[in-house]
């Protein structure tokens, strides 16, 4: 049996994670479960509440919430790490700041996921710190955000940490596809080449090999990713909804392969835009959406004193992350698309990127498969990004304000060096206190 730890205990996605990890005790059995956050206040409500469903559904899991790194590091196997850097305020900053300049607002891609990159790169290295103090042997399973600028420092800052980045968002596309074929996303397996949020579909088939990718395209020209049930009802959340919609427009102007939903933020940034509430972002809905249902069920289930009937929600996708654990813990070889170091994986792109791709993932860590060469339109747009993800880290690193300026500069998301200044100059000052000195 195994010891895990969240961290990020207090984040709206750990009782949804907790309910997923019960779920999946035949799979994965836990000795002891811990979270761990630095916001004693959020952890605490959601600790009480996961502690008494816990003690009703899993009385032989040890449980316990902590803001001291050893207790939560110490005799641990598995950390899972999806931590928010300056929480849901500096999330509503990301956005809305670009958008005063007509630029994309997004936590995850342009000025955005900048301003969170350099936010979480301090937070990861010292959960990956205390992680290798107290408990060398654990492994991160790591799904914080922006994943690919959390993994590139990763990878120049700590290279040996027992680190696995890894994204929900092509898991939940799958799904997408195998309801859009009517099949299970077990039944299917893909060839994808790309840097986290940025990248492409090649191949879906079953498992005698058929493939799928041309049904599945004539299916998203049309509809997007959304299935027959969403096309009829229109039911899902409205700002998913043009996600997953767009998707056909950005097969309109790149019919090879199926397009990652985030890459319109690159291709199509003046849409998203357009398309933007500058007053009410993401972050806001979040807030006054997720961020209530999850607590207010906490404090309900903590008064009521028991969590029976209560409104915490399983969150069956996440179950991707026990599928990693386990490929680890019991070297299952699962196939999963991880973000890792290229070395040659994609063959015409720099060896030292971090991309994502197929990866075989074991005791020993994950093995990258060769997705070959890829096509000019595709390599330059990703060559692009990459250069903006590295020079933030190295930006990071040098404290230097020139080398931001220049990554903003190169982001596809934002019209000239003038435009990126005025972006950074008011990042700057909103993130004070979370970024390096520049
Ligand atoms: C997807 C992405 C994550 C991102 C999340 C945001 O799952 O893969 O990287 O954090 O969406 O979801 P939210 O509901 O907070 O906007
Ligand atoms: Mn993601």
């Amino acid at each position: 049996k195994f010891s895990v730890v969240i961290a990020g205990g207090g984040s709206t996605f750990t009782p949804g994670i907790v309910m997923m990890l019960l779920d999946n005790q035949d799979r994965f059995p836990l000795r002891k479960l811990k979270l761990y956050d630095n916001d004693e206040e959020r952890q605490r409500i959601l600790g009480e509440a996961l502690a008494i469903l816990l003690k009703e559904n899993a009385p032989d899991i040890e449980f316990s919430f902590t803001t001291d790194p050893e207790e939560a590091f110490t005799d641990t196997d598995f950390c899972m790490a999806h931590i928010r850097v300056g929480k849901y305020a500096m999330r509503e900053q990301d956005e809305k700041i670009p958008l005063k300049y007509g630029v994309v607002g997004q936590e995850t891609c342009g000025p955005g996921g900048i301003a969170y990159g350099l936010r979480s790169i301090t937070g990861m290295m010292e959960i990956i710190d205390h992680m290798e103090k107290y408990s060398p042997q654990c492994w991160m399973l790591n799904y914080s955000n922006p994943a690919s600028i959390v993994a590139e420092a990763c990878r120049v800052m700590r290279p040996k940490a027992k680190v696995l980045n890894i994204c929900d968002m092509p898991v939940g596309t799958l799904r997408r596809m195998s309801q859009i074929i009517g099949k299970t996303p077990k039944d299917l397996e893909v060839r994808y080449f790309g840097l986290n949020h940025f990248g492409w579909w090649t191949s879906v088939k079953d498992k005698e090999g058929k493939e799928y990718l041309e049904d599945i395209k004539a299916y998203v020209a049309e509809h997007g990713y959304l299935t027959q049930i969403e096309v009829d009802t229109q039911h899902t959340d409205p700002s998913w909804q043009d996600t997953h919609r767009k998707a056909k427009d950005l097969l309109a102007v790149n019919p090879r392969y199926l397009p990652n939903t985030y890459l319109k933020y690159y291709l199509y940034p003046d849409d998203v835009v357009a398309h933007a509430n500058a007053a009410y972002t993401r972050a806001n809905e979040v807030m006054d959406g997720r961020e209530k249902t999850v607590f207010d069920a906490a404090k309900a289930i903590v008064a009521q004193g028991t969590a029976k009937g209560g409104e915490f929600h399983i969150d069956a996708h996440a179950s991707f992350i026990v599928d990693l654990a386990r490929a680890i813990a019991y070297n299952t070889h699962e196939r999963m698309l991880m973000i890792v170091e290229n070395q040659g994986a994609i063959a015409n792109f720099p060896d030292d990127a971090m991309v994502e791709v197929p990866c075989i993932v074991g005791s020993h860590g994950v093995e990258p498969l060769a997705q070959g060469k890829i096509p000019v339109f595709e390599q330059t747009l990703m060559y692009q990004q990459l250069m903006v993800e590295k020079m933030v880290v190295e930006a990071y690193q040098e404290g230097s304000y020139q080398k931001l300026w220049q990554a903003l500069t190169l982001s596809r998301t934002i019209p000239s060096a003038k435009v990126a200044k005025a972006i950074l100059d008011d990042l700057i000052e909103a993130n004070r206190g979370y970024w390096p000195e520049l």
